[in-house]
């Protein structure tokens, strides 16, 4: 489906969808509770339905789910952390549910279970899990000792002290799973800090979680019960808007119910040297989640560096980072990020052709891209499968000199399947 996207600003307010990464893990862990789990503010999205699926096959119960637009309230009764049913799982294109999963079903006493997922998923490593969960006594196989489908059989697990070699919250999270059902303590070493959101539930669910010095460590767990789980929105689906805002000459966008867990918005200090105008309102915390408020107008930008650290706190921003640079004055240098290769897609090269495609002066690097200021003429662009570059191309749209058509719009679903309906209401008030 291709669908043109003007140039124009983007003015009024919007409350986002609820955030993806927390959806996941709420499914996950109320599916590994015993019990009934709430979840008020259930991201209903292609990735999120696939997680509801897994969790049916594996024995939990879902109700409430299909209620349109986002945010639907769902119950869900747990199949119990020893619990899992044998089943064949389809993740359809959600990585974080093929990283979570397998350190569940790993840990259990009997069974096997296969998981696979679509052509995207088919090319995303799973070594990264597979491996640290075999150092803990588990049955793995993948193809080619890397890649989906995984084969797991249950076995006994004992915990380890695991240093990541790359940070990633999906594999620490996946390790933390697998800790609640091995032996003694699971010790996970990050090299920096990635989001934090497992660790959160886990404790509110009455696991044993400890964080120090770099390092997030579990004990084996009887049982969880996490009570009722409030989901706050995306903040990754609201820095398309914010992003936009900055760009698009006369914008003004009030962003409300954004999940600003500090793990998250290494954007909005990437923004902030950039010297964009971001007011930032933490109203409450939710479910163990800051949420708040964020406004953004057009302003000035330049060009900034953002590397180390700062990576894996904006990592599914750097995108976003790459397009407020086309507009910023100087040359912004992208650096350390050589993950974003393996996302949804090689984003390092389907973000820069994208934005090269559009008049962008971008030079993609190994672990990075170098982009200089300019502005975007504007054209056609492929979203490559990806939702993030779709929704990426369509903000584009709004600060370009002529539009961008993007075609395969329809992969936005897998993440924010009202994206474009939200950008249009922010555009009817301007
Ligand atoms: C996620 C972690 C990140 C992120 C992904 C969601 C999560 O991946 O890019 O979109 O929910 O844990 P990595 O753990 O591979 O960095």
């Amino acid at each position: 489906m291709s669908v043109r996207f003007g140039p124009g600003p983007l003015r009024g307010a919007l409350r986002l969808p609820p955030d993806k990464s927390i959806s996941h893990r709420a499914a996950l862990i109320a599916a590994m509770a015993d019990g009934v789990t709430e979840i008020a503010g259930y991201l209903d999205s292609a990735d999120t339905r696939s997680t509801l699926d897994a969790v049916r096959r594996l024995g939990a119960a879902v109700e409430g789910i299909g209620a349109a637009g986002s945010g639907a309230r769902i119950s869900v009764s747990g199949a119990g952390l020893r619990g899992a049913a044998e089943a064949r799982v389809d993740v359809g294109n959600a990585g974080t549910l093929l990283r979570l999963l397998p350190g569940w079903l790993a840990g259990q006493e009997t069974g096997s279970w296969r998981i696979d997922g679509d052509d995207s998923i088919r090319r995303r490593p799973v070594d990264r899990v597979a491996d640290p969960l075999r150092l803990m006594g588990a049955r793995v196989r993948c193809r080619e000792d890397r890649l989906p489908p995984l084969e797991i059989e249950g076995a006994p697990l004992h915990g380890i002290e695991y240093e990541l070699p790359v940070a990633s919250a999906q594999v620490k999270s996946c390790l933390l799973l697998a800790g609640l059902l091995a032996e003694g303590e699971t010790r996970v070493v990050e090299p920096l800090p990635s989001r934090d959101h497992t660790e959160r539930m886990l404790a509110a669910a009455g696991a044993e979680v400890e964080r120090a010095d770099g390092a997030v460590s579990v004990r084996a767990a009887e049982r969880l019960e996490p009570g009722a789980i409030v989901v706050p929105g995306d903040f990754s689906s609201a820095a398309f808007f914010l992003v936009a805002a900055l760009l698009a000459p006369g914008s003004d966008v009030l962003l409300e119910g954004v999940g600003l867990n500090p793990t998250r918005t290494g954007l909005l200090a990437a923004l902030g040297r950039m010297g964009a105008a971001i007011e930032v309102d933490e109203e409450d915390a939710r479910g163990g989640e800051p949420v708040g408020r964020l406004r953004a107008r057009s302003c000035e930008l330049v060009a900034t560096e953002v590397s180390g650290a700062e990576v894996p706190l904006a990592i599914d921003e750097l995108p976003l980072i790459a397009l407020a640079a086309c507009f910023a004055e100087g040359t912004t240098r992208i650096r350390d990020a050589a993950e974003l290769r393996r996302k949804e897609s090689d984003r390092i090269a389907t973000v820069a052709a994208a934005l090269r495609a559009l008049g962008g002066r971008v030079e993609p690097t190994g672990d990075g891209m170098e982009i200089e200021g300019g502005g975007l003429r504007g054209g056609s662009v492929s979203a490559a499968g990806d939702h993030r570059v779709a929704m990426l191309a369509a903000v584009a749209g709004a600060a370009s000199e002529q539009g961008v058509e993007v075609e395969g719009m329809e992969a936005a679903a897998v993440s924010y399947p009202g994206f474009e309906a939200d950008l249009a209401s922010l555009r009817k008030e301007a």
